[in-house]
């Protein structure tokens, strides 16, 4: 889950490339790297920590050159220090890669017996040897690669610029890897993600696993070559038709990414029923209803497995199906009991996370129909599952996922209401609207939140409650306060506070508990049993609700009239505004919190 760009053209490499991993960040801020090219050289720049320590060095040395490759990592193999940043170099080349190397042991200890020294913990250091072996033997930059790449096991990208060559060289396998060229200044790049690249670019390519691209800026009409792993030139890629719009890349009036992502949601809100309820996806929907399916598996990691668990209640609802929604880390390792009849509902927001697309594995060796619930199209998810559901959710930066969840929970609803015989796709229509206008309500009184997060910030802990359809969201709530803000939160079903929990609270214990209409009389109940423990009591339930605001030390009203069985989504927003303030207070880095990377490519 690292980022990686290149850059070989006319002019400096430096500044499109340090651009580019600034946008990567959001893919690991372990540490930062480059390598460019002097007179033959190669030189290299990298420094423990995030970007900001790389972007120090480099304003010191003023590097200067027109060929390079950047990194920024989130360690697998290795320590988080200098020496173990990427690029890798030698005499002869430097690589940065993304991914894993299975065999690396297994070829490192080859290497030693070739007499290599390793520098580094790193798996990728295997790489850069075993291509330096591959090309003593073969004397040629591009079969030496390929020798190379056939030797590695695992999924992977690499990025490889030679001493004394102009060309950049990119090759993957189940890893992402793009690679654009901007036809009027003749410059070539590669990056993991698109994203690095808009702005810079004006066309970009998706090469297919294991094609290898050749960046050349001094050829006019092909700056970019393909060749398949025997070395044969191949058309195996595809073209990006849309150009990202620039303003993706900026954070316009906001501070930070996430608080962008959290308003973006009303207009994506309203733009989805359209997208989802298109022709080809009511097909694939209406396939699946005269299929023999009777069993659901839904899967996903984190904030992915909450949207699960709220599909699992619409399906149950409205299809009258059985489901099972578990964490991908759990279903691939406890040998599941599955059948044909059976199908893998896979959620996520990057379509790389490991354990997912592990489990989509799994249910395919079982001859399980998969299909994804995913944001990036051309992901791995993407392209393994039968069907695929897009939702649109554009870039999501932040590593605390917002818009990307209300939309994965909006596209399981749409799709399951349309899977109904009995549902009126006219009034969910009208119920998403609704929750489109909802949700710009809750927006427009932010102020009253950062009220409460001023309050409660420097408490000691945070327990999130709801029941039955807000539970998921007592759970969402605490992973997104305890990912941004460092302190400790947990979600709980309301009824389980008494079995447990209830044993934490005093006055610097902080309860937030969803108090909706359903089960409103035991939910009350047990907001008054934390309240006798003088628990902190943060109420979220529906709006002029007087009880609500007299048990409580802060009350926020919604109105949940209108929307139904989308309530959650309501509440998940002043979840998602609470934690973002309570994080601002506390002075953390909200986009990228410590430890974390955005897509976790890691099992
Ligand atoms: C959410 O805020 C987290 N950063 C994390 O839990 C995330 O949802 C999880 O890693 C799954 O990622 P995916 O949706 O890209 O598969």
């Amino acid at each position: 889950m690292c980022g990686i760009v290149g850059f070989s053209g006319h002019s400096d490499a430096i500044h499109p490339i340090i651009e580019g991993l600034s946008r990567l960040e959001y893919r690991g801020y372990d540490s930062a790297g480059i390598s460019y090219q002097v007179e033959g050289e190669l030189k290299i720049l990298k420094k423990e920590g995030k970007l900001e320590n790389l972007k120090k060095l480099i304003e010191e040395i003023e590097p200067s050159s027109c060929i390079g490759i950047g990194h920024t990592r989130w360690a697998t193999h290795g320590k988080v220090n200098d020496l173990n940043a990427h690029p890798h170099a030698n005499d002869e080349f430097s690589i940065v890669h993304n991914g894993i190397i299975e065999n690396a042991n297994e070829l490192r200890e080859h290497l030693k017996k070739e007499n290599f020294e390793f520098k580094s913990e790193t798996d990728s250091e295997c790489f850069l040897n075993l291509l330096t072996l591959e090309y003593k033997k073969c004397s040629e930059v591009k079969q030496a690669i390929l020798n190379t790449f056939k030797q590695v096991k695992g999924n992977s990208a690499f990025v490889i610029i030679h001493k004394s060559s102009h060309l950049i060289y990119a090759i993957k396998k189940s890893a992402p890897l793009v690679c654009g060229i901007n036809e009027n200044s003749h410059e070539v790049y590669v990056s993991s993600d698109p994203y690095a690249l808009v702005g810079f670019t004006t066309q970009i390519f998706f090469p297919k696993d294991n094609i290898l691209c050749v960046g050349d800026h001094t050829n006019k009409t092909h700056g970019i070559s393909f060749y398949d792993i025997e070395g044969a030139p191949s058309k195996n890629y595809t073209v990006q038709e849309k150009q990202m719009d620039l303003n993706i890349v900026s954070k316009g009036r906001f501070d930070h990414f996430m608080h962008k992502e959290i308003y973006e949601q009303p207009s994506l809100i309203r733009h989805l029923y359209d997208k989802i309820t298109e022709k080809e996806n009511l097909e694939a929907l209406y396939n699946f209803r005269g299929s023999d399916i009777n069993f659901i598996h839904i899967i996903g990691c984190g904030t992915a497995y909450h949207a699960g668990l709220l599909i699992k209640n619409f399906l149950e609802k409205n299809n009258r199906m059985r489901v099972n929604c578990e964490f991908a880390s759990e279903f691939r390792y406890r040998n599941p009991l599955l059948k044909r009849t059976e199908a893998g509902l896979f959620i996520s927001q990057s379509g790389e996370t490991a354990d997912t697309l592990a489990c989509q594995e799994l249910c395919k060796d079982f001859g399980l129909k998969t299909v994804s619930i995913v944001n990036v199209e051309g992901s791995t998810l993407f392209r393994e599952c039968d069907a695929n559901f897009l939702i649109h959710a554009g870039v999501e930066i932040g590593v605390a996922s917002t818009k990307a969840f209300t939309q994965q929970v909006l596209v399981g609803y749409i799709l399951t209401c349309a899977l109904s015989e009995k549902i009126d796709l006219e009034e969910i229509k009208q119920e998403i609207t609704s929750l489109a206008q909802g949700v710009e309500d809750i927006l427009s009184r932010e102020e009253e939140i950062m009220a409460i997060a001023r309050e409660i910030y420097q408490k000691k802990g945070f327990i999130f409650t709801g029941r039955g359809e807000q539970f998921p969201i007592a759970l969402e709530g605490a992973l997104k306060l305890k990912e941004i803000a460092y302190v400790h939160a947990e979600g709980y079903a309301s009824g389980e506070l008494k079995h447990g929990p209830i044993a934490l609270f005093d006055e610097n214990m902080v309860n937030i508990a969803i108090v909706t209409p359903d089960l409103y009389d035991k939910t009350i109940s047990n907001a008054q049993e934390v309240k006798a423990r003088k628990g902190v009591m943060v109420l979220l339930g529906e709006k002029d609700n007087k009880e609500l605001e007299e048990i409580s030390d802060y009350y926020f009203g919604i109105d949940f009239a209108a929307t139904d069985q989308l309530k959650p989504l309501l509440s998940n927003v002043f979840m998602q505004l609470l934690s973002y303030h309570i994080a601002k207070l506390k002075g953390t880095d909200i986009d990228k919190p410590r430890n974390l990377a955005k897509s976790v490519t890691v099992e």
